[in-house]
This record gives structure tokens, sequence and C-alpha cells, in this order.
């Protein structure tokens, strides 16, 4: 088969297609014949040497796929040779086959392609544990979306909106127009101004009850800033130190350190919560996340879950893949199929 190896750390040009023994499913695996596989933000970092849980390299990174199902290992029923599914992998997911544990597969609903069911997982799963798991998030609140123009982003557009929460999203100003069409309620250009001030104008100087915040460093602490009282911030991720090289160590040391150390006193004084999220990091959970995808199963099947992938790279163009998500270019998932 062929897949994308990321040979070491560094640029672009760290990557190439290979071709790799073919997988053969284990007992109570099944083997997918890839069509589309997700491209995700740690990817990117993993790539850049940022990324603690990434395999060690040389590696095949991948945390989702869709496509058939074409052997099954023992213990695991033939019938479901040839259907259309998606499923979760920890890595090995940008190659033409990998074998997966039947578990972490869940059939891919007609309505979907190929493309928008690997675009499902990572940002969706992320996105429910964060507002509605963790975050609790409710009808009568609002929510701050950090780059909302994103995957995860338009993913927790979807599921605020569903909820029915008042929406702020923070975006490259280019990105604007179509989060409003997808029901943002107010976006804020971060890039070019101060978004604090411009969220408290919004929202009568008080806040939001919801902050989401994948940037890390000192965003975390201006975003805490931003929560009114019984307000939660969930963090789960560090964008703003993604760089190649020493400039990436640098940026990651400097975000660290701005870091900030939330008191336990303190949040009690101020009626505020902090939580953190890492979907990498609940394997073990598998009946949980089995809930989680089944209700967002159920928002595809009644309309309000829609993945929407901005565009599909082939494997040999994984190099302007990468290059594309760094360069804030995508609006929502980046997909890539064999
Ligand atoms: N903890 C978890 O379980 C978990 C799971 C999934 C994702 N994440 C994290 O969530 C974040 C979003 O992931 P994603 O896969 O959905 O990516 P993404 O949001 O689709 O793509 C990146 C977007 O983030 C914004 N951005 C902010 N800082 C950036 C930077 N330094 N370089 C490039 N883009 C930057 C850009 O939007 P603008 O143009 O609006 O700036 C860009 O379009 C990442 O930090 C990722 O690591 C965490």
């Amino acid at each position: 088969m062929r897949a994308i190896v990321t040979t070491r750390n560094g640029d672009v040009s760290a990557m190439k297609v290979e071709e790799r023994p073919d997988p053969a499913p284990a007992a109570g695996q099944v083997l997918v014949r890839v069509k589309a596989s997700g491209l995700n933000f740690a990817d990117i970092l993993a790539r850049q040497g940022l990324y603690p849980d990434a395999p060690p390299k040389p590696c095949i990174m991948g945390y989702e796929v869709s496509g058939t199902i074409e052997a099954v290992g023992d213990g695991v029923s033939q019938s479901l040779i040839g259907r259309p599914s998606i499923a979760m992998t920890r890595f090995n997911g940008q190659a033409e086959l990998v074998a997966v544990a039947a578990s972490q597969v869940f059939d891919k609903p007609d309505q979907l392609t190929f493309e928008q069911g690997a675009a499902i997982p990572v940002n969706y799963l992320t996105a429910w544990a964060l507002l509605v798991t963790m975050g609790g998030l409710t009808k009568h609140e609002s929510v701050l979306i950090h780059n909302a123009g994103g995957g995860v982003g338009l993913a927790a557009l979807d599921i605020a909106k569903h909820i029915g929460a008042k929406t702020f999203g923070t975006a490259s100003a280019g990105k604007h127009s179509f989060l409003k069409e997808r029901g943002l309620d107010h976006a804020i250009d971060y890039r070019t101004q101060d978004w604090l001030p411009v969220l408290k104008e919004l929202t009568n100087g008080r806040g939001v009850e919801l902050v989401i915040d994948p940037l890390g460093g000192s965003s975390w602490k201006k975003s805490y800033r931003a929560l009114r009282t019984t307000g939660r911030m969930g963090v789960f991720g560090m964008s703003t130190a993604s760089a190649s090289g020493i400039r990436g160590k640098l940026r990651a040391f400097k975000a660290l350190m701005q870091t900030p150390k939330f008191h336990p006193l303190g949040l009690m004084s101020r009626n505020k919560g902090v939580f953190g999220l890492n979907l990498g990091h609940m394997w073990g959970e598998g009946e949980k996340v089995a809930g989680w995808t089944q209700e967002i199963m159920r928002g595809v099947a009644e309309g309000w879950v829609q993945p929407h992938v901005d565009r599909a790279f082939p494997f040999d163009q994984i190099a302007d893949a990468h290059s594309y998500l760094e360069a804030r270019k995508n609006i929502g998932k980046v997909v890539l199929v064999p």
C-alpha cells in the first residue's frame, strides 16, 4: 500500500509517500480500504516535532478515515465486509489501508460523502466533549469559539447552534462571511485587533459563559478574562507554538512561560472554571466516546451536523496540504485522498 510517512522533524519536505506492506487485521480488527483521511493540526505539530503524543519517526500519522471494510480479523462478523465506514485510528490512517479495532468503526451515513465522513471524528468529538460533556453549554448561555473557521471551530458552531446558545467566534477576516452563513452570531477578527474589548462591548461588559481555546500561552490568560460569572474555559491546544525548527521550540517555550496558573481559591471567589481536553487520551474510554458518536450521528440524521470539507488533497500533495493549513487558508476540514 501507499502511505504518507513523516520521515523526521522538519518542514513540509519531511513527508514522503512510500510503499509499505499491507496491514492484516488482527483478532477483533477490521481492515479499511481508505477513501479519505482527515488532516489535523496535530499532524502539523507532529511533523514540527512539537507534538508529544506523536509516534517515533518515521511514522504514519492519521487519526481518522472513511472507506470500505475490506477484510475482518477473528471474532468479527464477515457481514461487515464491503460496508462504507468511518473509523477512529490511533495513527496510521494516512495510508491506503489501515487495520483498526472493530469497536472504533461505525457506519458511514449515506448522506455523507467519504470526504465528509473523514471530517467527522476528531472535529466533532472534540467539539462535543468541549461544549456538551465538559462545558455543559445550555440554551440561555453564550460561547466564544476561537478559530471558529477551523475544523473544530465549525463543528463547535454546529453544536452550539443546535443547543441554541449565542455564538461568538474569532477568525481571520476572510472567513467571516462564511461563518455568518453558517449561523455564527458575531465574528471577531482577532488577527488585526484586540478581540477582548470587542467581545466585552458585544456582551455589555459581561463576557461569555464558555470559551474554547486551542491557542495556548497568553491566549488562555485573556480567554479567562472573557468569562462572565459561572463561566468555564476549555483549553485543548497550543497552535500558537506552530513553526518548524528552532522557531517552533522557541515559540513553545514562550507559550509555556506565558501559561497562566489558576488557583482554586481564585476560581472559587470568581465563580469560574477551567478544564482541559485531549481527545488523544480518551482511548481507554471507548463507551463514553461511542455515546458521543451516537449523538453526533443523530445530528447527521437530523441535519444539524454538517461537516464542511474545504479541500481534498491527493496523498502526493501532502506538502501542499500542510502548507495550506499552516497558512490558515482552510475553512473547515482538509482531507487527504489516496
Ligand atoms: N485537544 C484535543 O483533543 C484536540 C483535538 C483536535 C484539535 N485540537 C487543537 O485544536 C486546534 C484546531 O485544530 P484543527 O485541526 O481543527 O485545525 P484548524 O482549526 O482546521 O486549522 C487551523 C486554523 O487555526 C487558526 N490558527 C491559529 N493559530 C494558527 C497558527 N499558528 N498557524 C496556523 N493556523 C492557526 C487558523 O484560523 P484563522 O485564520 O482564523 O486564524 C487556521 O485556519 C489545534 O490547536 C489543534 O491542535 C485539539
